[in-house]
């Protein structure tokens, strides 16, 4: 091999490399999205239960058969004060919008 040759070599596995291993930082990227968005619902869990899988008759609202946009719509109005509640109208105030949609996509059925 010459000079020439081997550093084009060189640079075929650079190339190589990096292209490879922007799979791995793809991968790592929606794992740590993944991991935001069910950190973001889980903060609902200990009212709502684990998933929203509360238990029925408990005093609190089940909130596990909701659609995704029934869901972001309660959201919504709790955050507006459109829908009066206890607690909700208080805590909803703390999520940008964006926030809720991401968590009612995560709770809500499809
Ligand atoms: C501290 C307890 C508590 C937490 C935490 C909590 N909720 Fe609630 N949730 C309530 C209560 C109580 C109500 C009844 C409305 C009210 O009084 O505010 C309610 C009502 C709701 C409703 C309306 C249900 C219906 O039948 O229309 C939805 C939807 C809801 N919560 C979703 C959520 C989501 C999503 C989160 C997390 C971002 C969350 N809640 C966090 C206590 C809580």
């Amino acid at each position: 091999m010459n000079g020439l040759c081997r550093s084009r070599a060189r640079l075929i596995a650079i190339a190589l490399t990096l292209f490879l291993s922007s799979f791995d930082v793809t991968a790592q990227n929606q794992q740590a999205q993944t991991l935001y968005n069910r950190a973001l619902a889980a903060t609902c869990a200990n009212c709502h239960g684990t998933d929203a899988k509360g238990i029925e008759n408990a005093g609190m609202p089940l909130i596990n058969q909701l659609t995704e946009k029934n869901m972001l719509t309660q959201l919504i109005a709790f955050k507006t004060g459109a829908r009066a509640g206890t607690i909700m109208p208080q805590l909803m105030k703390g999520y940008t919008d964006e926030q809720l949609q991401t968590i009612a996509s995560v709770l809500g059925q499809k």
